[in-house]
């Protein structure tokens, strides 16, 4: 119950989402919501409290404490976060903004009661501080960071990273967004004159699995964390206001496990969005799309158009249907969902309500036609790269009769931090990734060097005896990524250029993004040499 019918499926609609025109997306509500959703207004970037803003170069010190906070109606919840402090204001888990080309200069205090650290999700940095469980930080214990930022602009994002403890740490909210701005993101956001925090506005989505007294829960070591809560910005299935004209959202996907499928669906119809952006920054030229896949860790920037839409109407941001799981059956249930031990919650792949939009009267408010504030060109952005020569290195994703997850014969909990192959600096590699041996999809991300992805196939035999879509890649794979979804019985191809300012030995991640995945061992660290 609650999971509409499986939608007339095909291999492109799992490579990115479907665009305009060609769309087979079922948009069917779920069951209906219990009453008390859609009360609460979005929590917008404020200057206090959870999701408020901070120039990164002000941040001074991050403390990872808990704390508690007024999430849900009715008790307080225990929320486990980064607090900063600017001006005499109390910051949680800030949304941090940062210029190319800053440097930075910060403080990492642990008062929780056991290690963590701040992993700096997206960007290229040196081993040191990178953040990643190379380097716990143990309880009471506190280091300098340092660097400066190179990555183009784009939404990216921090989190905790302590092996074993990820998972954990993440449901318990250690996570934050950081915005990184350049010349380029500067003048397209004049251009389109939606004002940031109005117009155009981050949207964090985080499922939390949260019992009766409203405590945020984790098991270690379960399978896929998914919550029976959906949380906008730290908003309970929130509403948002909007007028009858253009917003530009830039959309994050924190949970642990719950891959997403967003559409903005108004009248039974999916609206027709614009994808700007993905986790590294703008594309090339904005793509029409209805709805996009958007796995954990990975972030989208675009454009809906509510102009057209009558005053007390009300637009859906609703994750549509898909089939999650190569064993799925025709209802979306599979064998194995976890769901038994999430009272409430939606599985993995079945039909989400996430906010509601509420299209108010427009009167004096700037408003654009349809699209036709776009550039046809957003970014310089470079072209792939000549890959002929290049080394392949083969990462076959699996699970071992034991139910252990592997990337080829690597799993984390045996191989630990020692690096289990290292690559020359300045080098460039394509990694095959291959799904052929598991029966559901992983978010791959690797740390330290965004990546560009070469294309995509399904490799014979098609697990679900569908017909085998000839190789391509979605609009989401046309720009930077440091994430990449590979679905059942598919074969990723991504191109990585080991370039970089540091020299030595540097130590990084590759892993699922699945967070109970990641924990279980599904991450491998390799070494970047001279
Ligand atoms: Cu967002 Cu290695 O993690
Ligand atoms: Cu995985």
């Amino acid at each position: 119950a609650g999971v509409a019918a499986a939608a007339p499926f095909a291999w492109r609609q799992l490579r990115g989402g479907t665009r305009t025109a060609a769309s087979t997306a079922s948009v069917a509500a779920p069951a209906a919501s219990p009453a008390q959703r859609f009360i609460e207004p979005l929590r917008i970037p404020g200057r206090e409290g959870l999701m408020a803003e901070l120039p990164l170069s002000r941040a001074g010190t991050l403390t990872a404490q808990a704390s508690r906070f007024q999430v849900l109606a009715g008790a307080d919840t225990e929320v486990w976060h980064y607090a900063a402090e600017h001006e005499g204001r109390r910051l949680a888990n800030p949304l941090l903004r940062a210029r190319r080309g800053e440097a930075i200069d910060l403080q990492l205090h642990n008062r929780l009661t056991e290690v963590t650290t701040v992993h700096w999700h997206g960007l290229a940095l040196d081993e040191a501080n990178d953040g990643s469980g190379l380097h716990p930080l143990p309880a009471g214990a506190h280091q300098r960071i340092r660097y400066t930022v190179r990555d183009r602009a784009g939404l990216y994002w921090y989190h905790a990273h302590p092996h074993h403890r990820t998972g954990r740490q993440l449901q318990m909210g250690l996570a934050g967004l950081l915005m990184v701005e350049d010349e380029e993101e500067l003048a397209l956001r004049e251009r389109l004159g939606l004002a940031w925090g109005e117009r155009d506005l981050p949207l964090m989505l985080a499922d939390k699995q949260v019992d009766a007294g409203n405590a945020i829960t984790y098991k270690d070591c379960a399978d896929d964390w998914i919550g029976n809560r959906m949380l906008v910005n730290w908003t309970p299935e929130p509403y948002l206001d909007v007028v009858p004209g253009l917003y530009r959202f830039r959309i994050a996907n924190v949970c642990n496990a719950r891959m997403l499928r967003p559409a903005f669906v108004h009248d039974g119809q999916p609206l027709p969005m614009q994808l700007l952006g993905v986790d590294g920054g703008l594309l090339a030229q904005p793509w029409p799309m209805d709805d996009l896949f958007l796995a954990p860790a990975q972030r989208v920037d675009v454009l809906v158009d509510f102009g057209g839409i009558a005053a007390g109407e009300h637009v859906m941001l609703r994750s549509l249907d898909y089939a999650a799981m190569e064993n799925e059956d025709e209802s979306g249930a599979f064998a194995g969902d976890p769901i038994a031990d999430h009272p409430g919650a939606v599985p993995m792949g079945g039909a989400l309500d996430i906010m509601q939009l509420r299209v108010q009267a427009g009167d004096g408010v700037p408003l654009h036609r349809a699209f036709d504030a776009l550039p046809a060109r957003l970014a310089e952005l470079p072209a792939l790269p000549d890959t002929a020569g290049w080394p392949v290195r083969d990462l076959r994703l699996r699970m071992d009769s034991e139910g252990r997850w592997f990337i080829n014969d690597w799993n984390f909990n045996d191989t630990g931090h020692e690096p289990v192959f290292s690559v020359r600096r300045g080098s460039r590699e394509i990694w095959e990734l291959r799904n052929a041996m598991t029966s559901m999809p992983h978010p791959i991300h690797l740390h330290g060097f965004p990546f560009r992805v070469l294309s995509r196939a399904i490799s014979p035999p098609d697990v679900r005896g569908r017909a085998v879509a000839e190789g391509g890649r979605g609009p989401q794979d046309m720009g930077y990524c440091d994430t990449v979804v590979v679905w059942p019985g598919e074969v990723v191809r991504i191109a990585i250029d080991f370039s970089q300012p540091f020299t030595g030995t540097q130590r990084y991640m590759l892993h699922c993004h699945n967070l109970e995945h990641e924990d279980m061992g599904m991450m491998l660290t390799f070494a970047v040499t001279d």
